[in-house]
């Protein structure tokens, strides 16, 4: 059985669908793990989708995806833009890292330009909306299978 895929968000993504819509869009959290689920099936892989609002807990699960998963796409959400922590524990996996964004962050705020998770990670997809999503399921999936 292949390793699946871990997806990971940070904090406030549970709110998706409530919060800024006119920045995050429409789609519920709920909505874009059916579409990274619909996504990665195509490549005959399954996902490990989890949220958290606690830096710690998405420290621990960076750290089981090591040895779980086949490959990590995450939206630190606000932690990316804060947290070593969270790079640190990035540095530890071997396997590939697409970082994801619902929003483009190069057109926000100053603050939100550049992420720590960004050294750590292979690529980043930024700015589609809940497409972003599908997009880093995909290059994940196929970098996944180069290294298998
Ligand atoms: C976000 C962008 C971050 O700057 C912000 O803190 C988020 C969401 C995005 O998906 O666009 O919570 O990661």
């Amino acid at each position: 059985m292949a390793k699946p895929i871990y997806v990971l968000n940070g904090p406030n993504l549970n709110m998706l669908g409530q919060r800024e819509p006119e920045i995050y869009g429409s789609a519920t959290l709920q909505d874009v793990q059916r579409l990274c689920e619909a996504r990665a099936a195509v490549f005959g892989l399954e996902v490990v989708f989890r949220q958290t609002n606690r830096e710690g807990e998405l420290v621990d699960w960076v750290q089981e995806a090591r040895a779980k998963a086949a490959a990590l796409v995450i939206n630190p959400a606000g932690y990316g833009h804060t947290s070593v922590a969270l790079l640190d524990a990035l540095k530890l996996l071997s396997i590939p890292i697409v970082e994801c964004h619902l929003s483009n962050l190069a057109t926000r705020e100053e603050f939100r330009r550049t992420t720590y998770v960004s050294l750590a990670a292979k690529g980043l997809v930024s700015g589609f909306g809940a497409m972003s999503y599908e997009l880093a399921i995909e290059a994940a999936a196929r970098l996944a299978k180069a290294q298998a």
